[in-house]
């Protein structure tokens, strides 16, 4: 095959990951990167030619696949949409954008004869939406919980630490695993965002309204193996979520989880109990999920060529 035509939407702290593998890696042409300012100085090696603001300039390119790694969730959903309609196939970390309608945007893919997937949306990069997908290959799902926060859980853990509150949020977006809002991560809003796509793998469907959620604040106390916990259950049919901040999830897998660790648990309604953990924030494990589903949509692509 001729090198894969990729355009990039965002060059932060994910899209400037991804963009750095593709650059070294022959079997990928990057055709542009998508970003607010184009003359903003990165932190990747790249022309600064492939810099564009504009997404028609994207589309005029022609790209195979899109990854997507913007911060804002309006403007990463109308990228997700144009690029499936434009017949790329799409990978996204976006969980805002992913999270509003995952099983619209798998229609919208399929009604284009292309794929979409999102693994680095959900837990950077511990497997989460595939140890969900497991188990529910496996028989009827009934629950899951599930650290889901790289922010919150380093906070947690500095702050117990005796860190003060601004050092401890100073040091998650040093290490670039907050969110450019981190009212988003404190607020629970990117666990609510996380907590809606597994009960989208869990239950082929997202819960009604909004999810409950605990806010993280100064006022927090951090003693008692304190962890935001995401978590969702189905009662007699209705799907009940939660972002809580709860000494009490009972776990070693949450309480053992240092750093930026996410960890995952969920329920079969035979009593089988599936985990995952791993790095659940941060460029490079959040970059391998991706180019995992890059090289899961190279895969797919060589075998509707017949090559595989
Ligand atoms: P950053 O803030 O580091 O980067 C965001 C990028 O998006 C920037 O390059 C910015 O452009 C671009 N951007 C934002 N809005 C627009 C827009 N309207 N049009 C064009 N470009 C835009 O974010 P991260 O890389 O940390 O996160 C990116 C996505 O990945 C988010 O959705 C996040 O939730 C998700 N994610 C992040 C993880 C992490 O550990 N950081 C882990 C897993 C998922 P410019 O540079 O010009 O400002
Ligand atoms: N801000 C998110 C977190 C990034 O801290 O978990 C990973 O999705």
């Amino acid at each position: 095959l001729p090198p894969l035509k990729v355009a990039v939407a965002g060059c932060g702290v994910v899209g400037g990951g991804v963009l750095a593998r593709l650059l070294s890696d022959p079997r990928y042409d990057v055709v542009g990167v998508l970003v607010r300012d184009p003359k903003k100085v990165r932190d990747v090696a790249c022309p600064q030619s492939l810099f564009t603001a504009d997404p028609a300039v994207l589309w005029a390119k022609k790209p195979d696949i899109v990854l997507e790694a913007l911060s804002e969730g309006e403007a990463g959903h109308a990228v997700i949409r144009a690029a499936l309609e434009a017949g790329c196939d799409v990978a996204s970390a976006n969980k805002q954008a992913v999270s509003r309608d995952p099983g619209g945007l798998q229609d919208l893919a399929k009604a284009h004869g292309r794929r979409i997937f999102w693994s680095a949306s959900v837990g950077g990069g511990a497997p989460m939406i595939e140890t969900v997908r497991a188990a529910r290959a496996a028989g009827e799902v009934v629950g899951f919980e599930a650290v889901l926060n790289g922010t919150v859980n380093f906070m947690l853990e500095r702050l117990g630490d005796g860190a003060a509150f601004a050092e401890a949020l100073a040091d998650a977006r040093a290490a670039g695993f907050a969110e450019e809002d981190p009212s988003a991560d404190l607020e629970g809003l990117d666990a609510a965002a996380k907590v809606r796509l597994l009960c989208h793998e869990a239950f082929g469907r997202s819960p009604e309204g909004e999810v409950p959620r605990d806010h993280l604040s100064e006022a927090t106390s951090a003693d008692g193996g304190v962890r935001q916990i995401g978590a969702a259950h189905l009662k007699d049919g209705v799907i009940a979520p939660s972002v809580r901040l709860t000494g009490e999830h009972g776990d070693p897998l949450f309480s053992s989880l240092r750093g930026e660790g996410n960890a995952l648990k969920v329920y079969g309604a035979d009593g089988r109990v599936w985990r995952c953990r791993g790095r659940g924030a941060g460029r490079w494990s959040t970059t391998e999920s991706i180019m995992a589903d890059l090289a899961e949509i190279v895969r797919a692509r060589r075998a509707d060529a017949g090559l595989n």
